[in-house]
């Protein structure tokens, strides 16, 4: 088979970790017989910086036709971070109606949690995140700039057709899992939204029977993050709630520079865009220490979307492998001082 990929490696640690990256797929692709071409478009806050948009006007009809994206990370000292948000990542997410937002957070062995008594192997979930509407809904505005009486409105939507689209491939996962789902709401002050989603929860659960639900208010909800990650199987939550809880999976799990994201088109009509939860780190950009393997596991995730399984699985062993290697290189952000190339380097060596 053979497939394009759109890839688009953004600001700071974005290009650092996909520019790495991309030979060990290729590499990975070749040995399963896979044609991939990875179409790189130079789209990005410089971009802003120099003529004054992030991508250009057809941006997104250039990229419509790939058979998935894969994104480095956006963000900028210099340029606001609504600016880049709105100006790339949130309209390839609704324009392809990536409603599914998928993150999982795995305690891999060989990596040491920041909780205490956790070792590899004991904590595993998968966070289904609201990805097109809810908080990030850009409906809005503000008025009287610069007076006493300047107002400012940030309105919250919810569709039953989204609601009921994040719901479902949450229950889904959750019956090929271990039939627990959680979800996180905040319908104690939020009477209208979150309320609704509740009650879409309990509709849909009569078409998953087998699935144990179990609700929790997102306060509470990051306390257990840190409390008993372990228990939790599937978690499905709002965009908001579930942006913010997956940061808290991820270094409950180690590392930022582990946590890999899918923001999934269901119909196929769209492709999906693969990208690592964390940002453009300008800390540690240009210092070539990143950790690339959030872009690792979210290339392999693309290969799964793309139905190349065998790829996909090959990836993940690699890491798992590196990671509970002792021997093995180890970056700065898990203790040790391995420079991404060299990260690359030790997982190209078990493809
Ligand atoms: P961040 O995720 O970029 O960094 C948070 C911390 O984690 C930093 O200390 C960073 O050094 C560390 N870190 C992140 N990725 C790492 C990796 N691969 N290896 C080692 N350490 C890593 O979040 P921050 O600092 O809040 O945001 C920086 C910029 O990124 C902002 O402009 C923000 O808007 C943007 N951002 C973009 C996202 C995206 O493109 N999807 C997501 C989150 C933030
Ligand atoms: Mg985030």
């Amino acid at each position: 088979m053979s497939y394009e990929i759109a890839t688009i490696p953004g600001d700071g640690i974005g290009p650092e970790v996909v520019d790495a990256t991309l030979p060990l797929f290729e590499r990975v692709a070749d040995s399963h017989g896979i044609d991939v071409e990875f179409t790189r478009y130079g789209w990005g806050s410089e971009r802003y910086l120099e003529e004054g948009a992030m991508m250009p006007d057809d941006g997104l009809d250039r990229i419509e036709d790939s058979d998935a994206i894969l994104l480095g990370a956006v963000g900028h000292p210099d340029v606001p971070d609504h600016v880049t948000l709105h100006g790339l990542l949130l309209p390839i997410r609704k324009r392809f109606n990536q409603q599914v937002c998928k993150r999982p957070s795995i305690l891999f062995e060989g990596v040491e949690s920041p909780l205490r008594g956790y070792e590899g192997g004991d904590v595993e979930f998968v966070v289904y995140r609201e990805n097109t509407e809810g908080e990030y809904a850009d409906v809005g505005g503000r008025e009287h700039v610069g007076f006493d009486h300047e107002v400012a409105v940030q309105s919250a939507v919810f569709t039953r057709q989204g609601t009921e689209a994040i719901l479902r491939a949450a229950f889904e996962a959750a019956q090929e899992r271990e039939g627990h789902l959680t979800s996180i709401t905040k319908s104690n002050a939020q009477a209208y939204s979150m309320v609704f989603w509740d009650d879409v929860v309990e509709e849909m659960h009569q078409d998953y029977p087998d699935v144990e639900v179990e609700s929790l208010l997102v306060d509470a909800a990051s306390m257990d993050f840190i409390r008993r990650p372990e228990e939790f199987d599937v978690v499905v939550a709002s965009n908001l709630f579930g942006d913010i809880l997956t940061d808290i999976g991820a270094i409950v799990t180690g590392s930022m520079g582990l946590a890999p994201s899918g923001n999934v088109n269901r119909s196929g009509e769209y492709p999906s865009m693969f990208e690592p939860v964390h940002g453009s780190a300008p800390d540690i950009a240009g210092q070539g220490v990143a950790n690339p393997t959030a872009t690792v596991l979210s290339g392999a995730m693309l290969f799964e979307e793309i139905g190349e399984d065998g790829a996909s699985e090959t990836l993940w062993n690699a890491v798992r492998d590196v990671l509970a290697d002792e021997s093995a290189p180890t970056p700065p952000d898990l203790g040790g001082s391995a420079s991404t190339d060299e990260m690359i380097e030790a997982l190209g060596e078990r493809v």
